[in-house]
């Protein structure tokens, strides 16, 4: 098994090297063509290849590179550097033709059958395009690699924010950005949309849980070793969503949704203490690019804040990479049309537009707006040069499809899952521990219930190979891993215990273990009003499990499958013992090496638990006298 799987890694290695060789012998050719194409006419200076480019610029500055090529680049090409659309709408070609500058996966998008050899030729299809162009300038490729390469099956699948905000271990921080960048190289992409270091203030947000924590101080030692891994191994970081995405509250007025892409209403002051220090945290860490936030401060939405993105991150931070919009953002501003909307948006210091559908026109829009003046061309340069400063400092000229030296030979390899199971351990946040009823006896009868005990879907939530998630169904599991009542089924049969799962047997057991958990969801999809364990996210069957574990009669372990703290306050008194699991993503049977003591409990709540979802917003710095279920930092251990 061993040897095939060697032999089957070499095979994929060598592959991949014919793949780039070819990729490289191709851009050659495209450079030498290209030198006599059309696109020459608008240029001033004499034009060169890539080749020509990289090699002038060896002994140069980076600064010295970018503003030497900035000086050879035509309105086009400069105006081509700044639009991002998707794969699914882009053939190779459109990049020649329009010298775009980056291209993105919107949630769950990919190649072919989504394999290794579909995702490397798809880049380097889109490299060779790139290459081919005049001035050759490499594609950076964005995608959602929130937990792991999450997009593609087979991929280590990693605790969602929020557990990593409990397991609260910057240096597994550093191990998972290695894993993910090394996954990432292996499918020839090169920037992560990530972290996303929201400080989600209101649990009623469907995107708590891509939020290390409620305090800035917990999100800002997470989001420094990740980027520092990622960057390290030559993936661009990309912290989001700038800013204050966490601050916006269920139910204020002019919401498009209940609350995602909401409005702000809170101080400058409250904006720089809670929302700010993660990009300061960031942007010391060396983040290269930032995504602007779908909301709104005090009204004003993100997109067209020139003092917050130029005066605050790009002077007083001293930020120097590029900022990129999100997906379709610029149509949300009040400037009505397309036009002043990209206008607003571009001279408040947005550098990239990700535009899936409107690209074509918005080139047409800038390159109007820069000839009439109403973006100065000072503007377009300073856009153009901090993308082209990114690509410099990140390699991507030398290695645009990442360096292959560093890849993962496959996804999912075994070492890499260790990681995982190793942050799903430290994740767990032990809530409740009545008579000790955990550690659980190895050799014990368990009867393991609830709709979330046997699925990996449930488990990785949201961004997991598609936008949305999904659930494992008919026997197929949505991504490769294991799911917590394996980790049972396997202790079990190691240790002469028994597992039951039929809930007419559930009376023989000595102890019942009841999952229960979220629906997969992202974004606004996922924004719940009630947060109670019967409505809105949660799974319809968690009911029926709670009764059937009750009627049970043993004591009660209960594990939480969530994105976030959920109401528990009536519930509870008829548990044992409670654990919140988050979202484990594909290692759940990692949980049960800590159910069965061989690990202790270490996690803490990086969010206050509330009592009632009248108590929100509940905050550590703002409890305004509140008593919440669970305190902000609580988490118990099982040995004494
Ligand atoms: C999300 C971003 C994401 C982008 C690209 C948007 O809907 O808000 O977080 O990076 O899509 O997938």
């Amino acid at each position: 098994m061993e040897l095939l799987k060697g032999i089957r890694s070499i095979f994929i290695k060598a592959l991949v090297c014919i793949m780039i060789i070819s990729s490289l012998a191709a851009c050659q050719s495209g450079n030498n063509s290209k030198q006599t194409s059309t696109s020459v006419n608008a240029v001033t200076s004499s034009p060169k290849s890539s080749t020509e480019i990289t090699s002038t610029g060896s002994g140069q500055t980076i600064d010295q590179k970018v503003s030497d090529l900035l000086a050879k680049m035509t309105l086009d090409e400069k105006v081509g550097q700044m639009m991002q659309p998707t794969r699914d709408r882009l053939p190779a070609s459109d990049i020649k033709k329009y010298f775009i500058g980056s291209v993105l996966s919107g949630g769950g998008s990919h190649p072919g059958n989504n394999t290794k050899e579909d995702w490397i030729q798809m880049c380097t299809d889109y490299q060779n395009a790139a290459k081919s162009t005049r001035l050759g300038i490499p594609i950076i490729y964005g995608i959602d690699a929130v937990h792991g390469h999450n997009t593609i099956y087979g991929a280590v699948v990693f605790p969602q924010n929020i557990g990593l905000g409990a397991a609260q271990d910057p240096e597994l921080m550093t191990e998972i950005g290695n894993v993910t960048a090394q996954e990432m190289i292996t499918s020839g992409v090169n920037w992560d949309f990530g972290p996303c270091i929201a400080v989600a203030r209101d649990e009623r947000w469907g995107r708590t849980y891509e939020s290390y924590s409620e305090s800035p101080d917990i999100v800002s030692s997470m989001c420094a070793p990740f980027i520092k891994a990622l960057q390290a191994n030559g993936i661009t970081a990309c912290a989001k969503h700038y800013v204050a995405d966490g601050g916006a509250m269920f139910g204020v007025a002019g919401n498009k949704y209940p609350i995602d892409q909401g409005n702000a209403v809170i101080s400058e002051d409250e904006l720089r203490k809670i929302h700010l220090p993660g990009y300061e945290a960031a942007i010391k860490a060396g983040a290269k690019t930032i995504m602007a936030s779908f909301s709104s401060w005090n009204g004003v939405k993100m997109h067209e804040n020139k003092y917050l993105i130029t005066d605050v991150l790009k002077g007083e931070l001293g930020f120097k990479g590029f900022v990129v919009s999100d997906y379709e953002a610029v149509h949300q501003l009040k400037e009505g049309n397309l036009s002043n909307q990209v206008i607003a948006c571009i001279n408040s210091g947005v550098d990239m537009l990700m535009e899936p559908n409107h690209w074509k026109e918005i080139i047409g829009i800038i390159k109007d707006a820069v000839n009439s003046g109403k973006i100065s061309k000072a503007r377009l340069d300073d856009a153009v040069a901090r993308i082209l400063k990114v690509k410099f400092e990140m390699g991507l000229f030398e290695n645009p499809l990442g360096d292959q030296k560093l890849a993962a030979g496959d996804f999912g390899e075994e070492k890499n899952r260790e990681v995982a199971q190793k942050a799903v351990r430290e994740s767990l946040v032990l809530l409740k521990n009545q008579k000790n009823v955990l550690p659980l006896k190895k050799n014990a009868k368990i009867f393991v219930a609830g709709p979330a005990a046997n699925n990996v879907g449930i488990q990785c939530g949201g961004w997991t190979k598609t936008w949305q998630g999904g659930m494992d169904k008919n026997g197929s599991k949505w991504m490769e891993g294991t799911t917590i009542l394996e980790g049972f089924q396997n202790m079990a049969k190691e240790n002469g215990g028994t597992i039951i799962t039929d809930p007419n047997k559930a009376k023989d057991a000595d102890v019942t273990v009841l999952v229960i958990g979220e629906k997969p969801y992202a974004e606004y999809e996922g924004d719940d009003s009630k947060l109670d364990l019967y409505n809105g996210m949660a799974l319809p069957e968690n009911k029926k499990a709670i009764d059937e574990a009750k009627a049970a009669g043993k004591p009660i372990v209960t594990i939480l499958i969530s994105g976030r703290p959920r109401i528990v306050t009536n519930e509870i008194n008829s548990w044992d013992a409670f654990v919140a699991a988050w979202l484990p993503g594909t290692e759940g049977a990692a949980i049960t090496d800590v159910l069965y003591g061989d690990y202790d409990f270490t996690g803490k709540l990086s969010f206050t638990w509330p009592k009632s979802v009248g108590q929100l917003p509940i905050n550590v710095d703002a409890m305004n006298g509140k008593d919440p279920l669970f305190p902000f930092g609580f988490g118990l251990k099982m040995k004494k």
